[in-house]
């Protein structure tokens, strides 16, 4: 990417940028720039070969560099632009490594009017204890955040290098503004330090007389890791970001004065309730931060093979977000058996368990909830963030509507951008108050009421999740509320309120419910998730030679739209042990290889299938003809657009695909059903999937890029799709 870099202080920050980037092959020449005063320094990083050359005349140090790494304490920022002045070169990229940004974005005004073009401001979030060059490795940086604090006259090109260059270092990029950055980074690393720092400095003191020290256990030496850092260089950080840190040491004292009087009054709750919150939120961080910095995992998919073998699927995701809906609200304790442990379930679980609910697992599909009552959530500290699960949002958001307290509900990119106005619209005809985006999309801002009149509703799409939203408000609501659904949709809301044992009146297309019910405790057994066998139904069917069983699958009428889908078009696949299990329709199933042919779909099972379709598509490619697809708008408002980018995937690897309005027309092909190729996921589990099961049928071999949202309904696709034959890795 550069041809010389100069890095400017080259200590643990510095070297570690030099030894990535030298592993990483992205310059061929680096050279670092030090006070004569530092010249050890400088000799030790060229003896470790960190650098190739170093140099104490600046001007020799910058000749030909086209990228400038300041790496030097923030203090002495401006002292360091001020030599770089004279020989700035409007080619060159500069940038820096300071942990406050404020501070340096001064230091650059000061001397040069303003931030100059091409300097951009950027931040590494990563660190040792040891400092010095001697202690830099090439994997500082990697799986670690790097923050780019951009200001107005920064060049978009060089941002955009910039941030290149990190990601290929292997760094998480985000951007953010300066203000933002200078918040966030007091809260979460310079009051942390402070702290660390304090109570070493008290105990230490202590130690002289008492010996605290010698009895000291694990937990003192994780919270005081960070006191070990250098001390100039925290001086340097915490001065330059005060503005900042000042308030919260402030608000830290308040909540260490509120602690210390719970305790002088023995007031234990509010103390339980703070260690309480405090766990949750630590988890909840954790896993958010796991989230964030997963790495991008492709799928590799080797063309043929055949799927054989006996397997169960994970647990069936409608069912898994509604045990934990339904149970928490219940009176009692509720068993879930079977509950699905992917993302999207569990950002219910958590929603769950940050209004108050005491919840135990998963551990092995386990779930044990401990019912507050349909009057006993409590108002939650934080927004409830449901990660990438349309069901979370839209079935909260009508049980949020009719709560006294008021909730904030936030979702990730994909699913921030679904609309909600189909949710948002019937509830604010029944006087709920909620908030969204102009465009009618997350977040959305409820603000609780006990005043929801009933509503009879005609809804005009057929949505499981609309009839679920609606019916859960009903529930907080004055007189009886009515749904009546355009078509049949899955009916696992209605099935399992009954199940707790609150009244729910079904007839044909219309729900209705009133206030007047409660839910009991009681155990649910989830099912496994048709959606999630519907991959290798279709698998066992288009690949050669297959065989699987699929056992304990829920068939729940509204959910079977895929079997009969399949069977139209010639599949083999048997229905065996047909029984029911706490309300729902179970079976083991059977799939074995079968010549596929194509038809066009009766548009009655649409909404019976809908979340089959991306594989479908894929079942349609190799059948014999053409398969026709009307009727399914709704697959441009899933996770993605389901219709375009199965057709632009599917066009990709060779087949002849046509994206229309509302569905698809595919022209099926018995030999070189699918070539080979690079398909993108687009942030949508099903997609994933579907193109690695399309690999069965390949000619070459087929990546599918950005598959780590499996994980939201289906974790173990890789290890059981790879079990029964699928060539992935
Ligand atoms: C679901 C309903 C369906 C489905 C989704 C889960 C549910 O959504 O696509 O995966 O659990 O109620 P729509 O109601 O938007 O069709």
């Amino acid at each position: 990417m550069f041809n010389k870099i100069c890095i400017i202080g080259i200590g643990l920050m510095g070297g570690s940028i030099a030894r990535a980037a030298r592993e990483r092959g992205l310059c061929s020449n680096i050279v670092a720039f030090g006070r004569q005063s530092g010249i050890k320094n400088l000799q030790l990083a060229k003896e470790l070969g960190v650098v190739d050359h170093y140099y104490v005349d600046i001007e020799a140090a910058l000749t030909d560099a086209d990228c400038v790494i300041i790496c030097t304490p923030v203090g002495a920022m401006e002292q360091v632009f001020k030599q770089l002045k004279p020989f700035w070169n409007d080619k060159t990229l500069y940038t820096d490594v300071g942990s406050t940004k404020a501070s340096v974005i001064a230091s650059a005004e000061a001397i040069f009017g303003k931030v100059p073009a091409n300097f951009i401001p950027a931040h590494p979030i990563a660190g040792a204890e040891k400092s010095g060059v001697s202690a830099s490795t090439a994997d500082l940086y990697f799986n670690k955040r790097l923050i780019l604090t951009p200001v107005e006259s920064n060049s978009e090109e060089l941002l955009n290098k910039l941030s290149i260059f990190w990601q290929k270092i292997g760094s998480v990029v985000s951007i953010m503004s300066v203000s933002h950055h200078d918040a966030v980074l007091a809260a979460t690393s310079h009051l942390p330090h402070i702290l660390a720092f304090s109570l070493v400095d008290l105990l230490g003191r202590k130690d002289e007389k008492e010996e605290i020290f010698k009895y000291a256990a694990g937990g003192f030496k994780d919270f005081t890791r960070i006191a070990s850092s250098d001390p100039t260089m925290w001086l340097d950080i915490c001065m330059a970001n005060k503005q900042e840190l000042i308030p919260l040491i402030q608000q830290l004292k308040v909540g260490l004065g509120e602690i210390e009087q719970m305790l002088v009054d023995d007031n234990s709750q509010p103390l339980f309730e703070t260690f309480t919150y405090a766990k949750q939120a630590r988890q909840r961080f954790l896993n958010q931060y796991d989230n964030a910095m997963s790495q991008i995992i492709n799928f590799n998919i080797q063309p043929g093979g055949s799927l054989r073998g006996e397997i169960r699927v994970p647990g069936d995701k409608s069912m898994s977000h509604r045990s934990i809906m339904l149970g928490s609200l219940a009176e009692g304790v509720t068993h879930v058996k079977g509950f699905l442990n992917a993302e999207d379930a569990l950002a219910t679980l958590a929603a769950f368990r940050a209004m108050g609910v005491e919840i135990e697992g998963p551990v092995k599909g386990n779930v044990t909830i401990h019912g507050v009552g349909k009057q006993g959530l409590k108002e939650p500290k934080e927004p409830l963030y449901l990660g990438n699960s349309g069901t979370s949002m839209r079935l909260l958001s009508g049980l949020l509507a009719g709560q006294k307290f008021n909730t904030v509900l936030t979702g990730d990119k994909s699913l921030s951008s679904r609309p909600m106005k189909r949710v948002t619209a019937p509830l604010a005809t029944m006087g709920a108050k909620i908030e969204t985006e102009a465009d009618g999309t997350a977040p959305l801002r409820i603000t609780g009421t006990d005043q929801l009149k009933a509503i009879d509703y005609v809804m005009p799409m057929a949505s499981a999740q609309v009839k679920s939203c609606i019916l859960l408000a009903g529930m907080y609501a004055e007189g009886k509320t009515t749904v009546v659904e355009p078509a049949p949709t899955r009916d696992h809301t209605e099935r399992m309120l009954n199940g707790f044992g609150y009244p729910v009146q079904r007839e044909g297309a219309k729900a209705s419910i009133a206030a007047d019910g409660k839910l009991t405790a009681t155990d649910i057994d989830v099912p496994s998730d048709i959606s999630s066998a519907a991959f290798f139904l279709v698998g066992a069917s288009i690949a050669p030679d297959s065989d699987v069983t699929l056992n304990h699958v829920g068939i729940n009428p509204t959910r079977t739209g895929i079997i009969d889908i399949l069977r139209l078009m010639g599949a083999n696949i048997e229905v065996m042990n047909e029984r029911s299990v706490g309300g729902e329709p179970v079976a083991d199933l059977r799939v074995r290889s079968s010549q596929l042919k194509g038809i066009d779909i009766p548009e009655a099972l649409v909404p019976l299938a809908i979340d089959e379709f991306p594989v479908l598509f894929v079942a349609a490619a190799c059948a014999e003809g053409k398969t026709t697809l009307t009727g399914a708008k709704e697959l441009r408002v899933k996770e993605c657009d389901r219709i375009q980018v199965m057709a632009d995937g599917l066009q990709t690897l060779g087949v002849d695909a046509t994206a229309t309005e509302d569905g698809m027309i595919i022209q099926g092909k018995v030999v070189d059903s699918i070539g080979g190729g690079e398909v993108d996921s687009h942030d949508d589990h099903r997609i994933a999937m579907s193109f690695s099961i399309a690999g069965l049928r390949a000619t070459a071999p087929i990546t599918v890029l950005d598959c780590e949202n499996v994980n939201t309904s289906f974790p173990e696709f890789r290890d059981l799709s790879t079990k029964l034959g699928l060539k992935l890795t």
